[in-house]
């Protein structure tokens, strides 16, 4: 029998990271993923056969090498890592502090590189692995008063698209999914910058407003874990998966329409404009 691939999902105690990590350890696959699940609020284990959940805060290296350790003692290997953890900053730029900023950047941005950091030893030795990165439409089209998540979601893709080629010969694999709206509870846990300005306060709060409806009318966070699925399955997983029709259509019609024109509607989808 096929020994099971070792997967360790980061961000699993909700949303796309809980829904893939339960779908991998379903037992309707016949074992093919064991799954480990980490994350700060780690959830007691699953009884049963499901993932098995390990503490981390992608914030810090001892967190990190600490949850990485505790994989390899159960688990031996490591074959799959899913950077997901990650939260989104809402406020103007000129709103939001720079340490705000940083802390936006701690967690999507260098957190994934963290992990990456911890697991690329692993996956050298083991002669292959593979990396999915979690981007976001954001990481594609810069989102007004969501400027840092959007430059933390861009980072994350060049990050993912320039380690690609390096670790290639290693016989690594590195993909990036690029979400749009979906329903989860990354809406509640979303920060808002702290010192407010009374010049975006009319603005900003219609466009968050719209963001957040448009999240919580989203698909369910089951698509992420069959894309998911699908991407362990390819021989040669490519570099971008989109996921949503509105991460497929948005970037499409930007390619399509003069900038003039995609801004303005940029603008009115926000409710942006005065
Ligand atoms: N939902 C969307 O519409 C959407 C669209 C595009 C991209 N995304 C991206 O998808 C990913 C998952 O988000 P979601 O929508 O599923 O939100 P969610 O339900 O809030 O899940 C976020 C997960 O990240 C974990 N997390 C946050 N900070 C962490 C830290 N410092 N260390 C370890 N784990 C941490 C959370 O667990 P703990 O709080 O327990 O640590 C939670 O499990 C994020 O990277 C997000 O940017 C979401």
């Amino acid at each position: 029998m096929r020994e099971a691939a070792v997967v360790l999902i980061t961000g699993a105690s909700s949303g796309f990271g809980e829904a893939a990590a339960r779908s991998l350890a379903d037992p309707g696959l016949r074992g093919r993923y064991r799954v480990f699940g980490a994350s700060r609020r780690a959830a007691p284990d699953d009884p049963g056969d499901g993932p098995v959940m390990v503490p981390l805060d992608v914030r810090s290296d001892a967190s990190a090498a600490a949850c990485v350790d505790e994989v390899m003692r159960r688990a031996g290997r490591i074959d799959v890592l899913v950077n997901n953890a990650g939260y989104s900053l809402a406020g103007a730029v000129e709103e939001t502090s720079l340490d705000e900023a940083k802390a936006q950047f701690e967690t999507n941005f260098f957190g994934t590189a963290r992990m990456m950091r911890a697991v690329l030893p692993i996956m050298r030795a083991q002669g292959g692995g593979r990396i999915v990165n979690v981007s976001s439409l954001a990481g594609l089209v810069g989102v007004p008063f969501h400027a840092y998540y959007a430059a933390s979601k861009f980072a994350v893709e060049g990050l993912s698209e320039g380690l690609r080629q390096e670790v290639r010969r290693f016989g690594i694999h590195v993909s990036l999914i690029e979400p749009g709206d979906f329903k989860t509870a990354g809406t509640a846990a979303r920060e808002r910058a702290a010192a407010g300005l009374d010049v975006y306060a009319a603005t900003r709060d219609r466009a968050v407003a719209v963001m957040e409806r448009a999240e919580q009318s989203g698909p369910d966070p089951i698509g992420f874990a069959r894309l998911l699925l699908r991407i362990l399955a390819a021989p040669r997983p490519r570099l971008r998966y989109r996921l949503g029709s509105d991460a497929v259509w948005v970037p499409r019609a930007r390619r399509l329409v003069p900038e003039a024109l995609f801004e303005h509607l940029l603008r009115a989808n926000f409710d942006m404009d005065e």
